[in-house]
């Protein structure tokens, strides 16, 4: 009976001088939780980011909560339901860029860490939140990517450029889309590309049936042209293009779209037997959108050592012919 009134009360003396001595930077790695907040669960890139995520998570010891988060009310409560489970931090990927205001006092008021990747915080007057650290890829760059794989894709088909209508996909509001295919229109027109060719297909949502809808829209409007390329935000922009474009007879021979991303969306489409008129992507890394970010937010909670302030990765142009090549090189595995 003693025994057990002396270890209450020595329990009762460590919990007493652990709040005393000020709170710890280092935390037990068990105790560490970090969020992962993600626009489009359903989108292979953002199950890449997750899984990745996850290495980090194993390799740290941390416990990762994935949240899929489509809509500003969901990424609100989500942010409330981590700090009920007394996480420390968490990452998003937001829905809208122009929720950055609000996704910012509710992660101060919760007291939790904060770090997006892939599209970036917009204040309320359009300009980047840049007190939050944040993970992108380097968007105008990747664009010109694109739009240089394409023209030297035509040029290779021999193809009289005048014949050649281009499908623009865009999604204006969110800045890293904009920029994507800007570099990736700066590029075709670089190369001689007529810019009256260009014809912009904006898409209500970023996924590939209302970028079938848009690019349908484009090819109703122009039927003078032979031959069609396209390219939008990523691979389900460029995805539903193709499929469009073949619903019109434009197949493999005469269409060639080049997509951003490499997940599963464009692996599908290198691995059917016949070649579709999806004929390139360029691969970003879901490897360091999703393991590099998680081990800083982890850095950051138990160390106290906040992640840069601006990280942007690049990419690698990959076609059917030699996406496993350039897996390889971008530290992914074999699929
Ligand atoms: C945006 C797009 C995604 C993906 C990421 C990469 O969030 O919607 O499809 O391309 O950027 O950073």
């Amino acid at each position: 009976m003693q025994r057990r009134i002396f270890l209450t009360l020595m329990a009762a003396a460590v919990t007493a001088s652990a709040a005393l001595g000020g709170a710890p930077i280092a935390q037990a790695a068990d105790q560490v939780k970090i969020g992962f907040l993600v626009k489009q669960p359903e989108e292979p890139w953002f199950q890449d980011e997750w899984k990745f995520a996850e290495i980090a998570a194993k390799e740290k010891g941390f416990t990762l909560v994935k949240i899929g988060a489509p809509s500003g009310e969901k990424v609100m409560s989500a942010i409330d339901n981590l700090a009920a489970q007394k996480a420390q931090g968490f990452i998003i990927c937001t829905p809208d860029v122009k929720l950055g205001p609000g996704i910012v006092a509710k992660a101060k008021a919760d007291n939790l860490k904060l770090m997006t990747v892939d599209d970036r915080l917009v204040d309320g007057s359009g300009k980047p939140i840049e007190a939050v650290p944040h993970m992108g890829i380097s968007a105008y760059n990747i664009g010109k990517q694109v739009g240089e794989g394409i023209a030297a894709e035509i040029k290779k088909r021999g193809w009289d450029m005048k014949d050649v209508g281009a499908i623009d996909v865009t999604y204006e509001q969110l800045p890293t889309a904009h920029d994507r295919t800007t570099g990736a229109t700066d590029a075709l027109v670089a190369a001689g590309f007529p810019k009256a060719n260009i014809i912009a297909a904006p898409q209500a949502k970023t996924d590939t049936e209302n970028a079938f809808n848009a690019a349908n829209i484009a090819l109703t409007k122009n039927p003078q042209y032979k031959h069609w390329v396209a390219y939008g935000l990523n691979d389900e922009a460029v995805l539903g293009a193709v499929r469009a474009a073949e619903g019109r007879g434009f197949k493999a021979d005469n269409m060639v779209g080049i997509g951003i991303g490499g997940a599963d969306s464009a692996l599908n489409e290198f691995k059917k037997p016949e070649p579709t008129g999806f004929f390139g992507t360029v691969i970003i890394s879901p490897k360091r959108h999703g393991e590099e970010t998680s081990t800083l937010m982890y850095t950051w909670i138990t160390q106290g050592k906040e992640p840069p302030k601006l990280t942007l990765t690049s990419g690698m142009l990959a076609t059917r012919d030699n996406v496993s090549q350039v897996r390889e090189q971008m530290g992914l595995a074999a699929k």
